[in-house]
C-alpha cells in the first residue's frame, strides 16, 4: 500500500493560517474543490500541525494553489513546522499579502482562495477541513505545480482523448447537432443493422436522416438502450437490439462547422413486420464507414 500511495498525481496547495501558533503556511497535496455552489474546498491535515491548531481556533484559512515556480516554497512549507521555524518570516522567501481579516496569503500562486471553516471531520488519520470560499482570485498566466511519486512536475502537454474526424453532409451535420447545437459535445445512441454489405438508414420517408443510421439524443441521465428502443418503436422501426454497445467518438466537420459527437452504437437485426427501410452501402459513405469500425 505504501508503494501504491505514491502513484497518485495531485496538485499542491500552500495552506495559510493565523492563530495561537502564529502566522503559518503548510504544504498540502490533499486539497481539492468538493462543491461548486456553495464553493467548498477540502483539505486533509494531520494532527499536531500548527496549521490545524490555528484553523480550529480562527475558523478560517487560505488555500493558495502553488504554481510551477513554487516547488521550493512548497518543499519548505511541507518540510518544517511553525513550531520549528516561522516559515513566513524567512528572509526573501514567501511574498505575502494580508486579507482584510488579517489572513496571510501567498503571492505568485495560480489560485488564492479565502475560506471560512464549513466543517471539520475526522477522516482516517487526518482531519478533513472543509472551507467555504468567500473570496477567490486566480492568475491566468500561472500553471499549477504537480506532485507524483514524491517529485514535483510542471504541467505536461495537453492530451486530447481520441476522436476521429469525419467530413459529413449538411444534412447529417444538422441532424446530429440540432438538439445539441449549443453543447460542447452531442451525445446520441443509434443502431447499426447490417445486411450483406449494406447498412440500414433511417428510412426513405425521413429525408434529413436518410444518410445516417437510426439514432436519437437520449435525455440526460436516462438509459441509452431503453431510449433507443422507445425511439425505434415510435418510428415504427421493428429492430431488435443485441450485444454489447460500442462507443464511437467523432468530430463531425461540415464546411467550417465542427461538432463533437459521442454515439453509443448497438447492433441490431430487422424484424419482418417493420416499416419500409432504406439500405446504403458504407463503401460509398465515409460517415457510415466510421460508424462500422
Ligand atoms: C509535498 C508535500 C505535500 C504535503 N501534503 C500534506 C497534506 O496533504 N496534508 C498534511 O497534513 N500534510 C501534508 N504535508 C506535510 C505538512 O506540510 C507538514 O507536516 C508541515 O510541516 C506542517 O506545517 P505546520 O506544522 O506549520 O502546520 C505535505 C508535505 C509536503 C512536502
Amino acid at each position: 500500500m505504501k508503494q501504491a500511495q505514491r502513484f497518485f498525481a495531485t496538485g499542491l496547495s500552500l495552506i495559510t493560517s493565523t492563530g495561537p501558533a502564529g502566522s503559518d503556511v503548510m504544504a498540502a497535496e490533499w486539497t481539492m474543490q468538493v462543491s461548486y455552489e456553495p464553493m467548498l474546498i477540502a483539505v486533509f491535515i494531520h494532527d499536531g500541525s500548527s496549521t490545524l491548531e490555528n484553523i480550529k481556533r480562527s475558523r478560517c484559512f487560505g488555500v493558495n494553489v502553488a504554481s510551477e515556480e513554487q516547488a521550493t516554497l512548497v518543499s519548505i512549507a511541507g518540510g518544517f513546522s511553525r513550531k520549528e521555524v516561522d516559515k513566513l518570516g524567512l528572509d526573501s522567501l514567501f511574498t505575502t499579502y494580508r486579507t482584510r481579516s488579517g489572513l496571510p496569503m501567498i503571492k505568485g500562486c495560480v489560485v488564492n482562495a479565502e475560506c471560512l471553516v464549513h466543517k471539520i471531520q475526522r477522516t482516517g488519520d487526518h482531519e478533513m477541513v472543509i472551507g467555504r470560499v468567500y473570496s477567490i482570485r486566480h492568475d491566468e498566466d500561472k500553471k499549477p505545480l504537480i506532485y507524483h511519486r514524491n517529485r514535483y512536475f510542471g504541467m505536461c502537454r495537453p492530451i486530447e482523448p481520441e476522436r476521429r474526424k469525419v467530413r459529413v453532409s449538411k444534412g447529417v451535420f444538422d441532424a446530429f447537432s440540432q438538439q445539441g447545437q449549443t453543447k460542447f459535445i452531442t451525445k446520441a445512441t443509434g443502431v447499426v443493422v447490417r445486411s450483406k454489405n449494406m447498412i440500414l438508414t433511417s428510412g426513405p420517408t425521413d429525408k434529413a436522416m436518410k444518410a445516417t443510421i437510426p439514432f436519437t439524443h437520449p435525455k440526460k441521465g436516462s438509459d441509452y438502450k431503453e431510449e433507443l428502443g422507445i425511439y425505434l418503436s415510435n418510428a415504427g422501426l421493428k429492430i431488435s437490439i443485441k450485444g454489447k454497445p460500442r462507443m464511437c467518438r467523432l468530430l463531425l466537420q461540415n464546411n467550417k462547422r465542427q461538432q463533437r459527437l459521442n454515439i453509443v452504437l448497438f447492433d441490431g437485426t430487422l424484424q419482418k413486420n417493420s416499416i419500409p427501410v432504406a439500405w446504403v452501402s458504407p463503401a460509398t459513405d465515409s460517415f457510415l464507414r466510421h460508424l462500422l469500425r
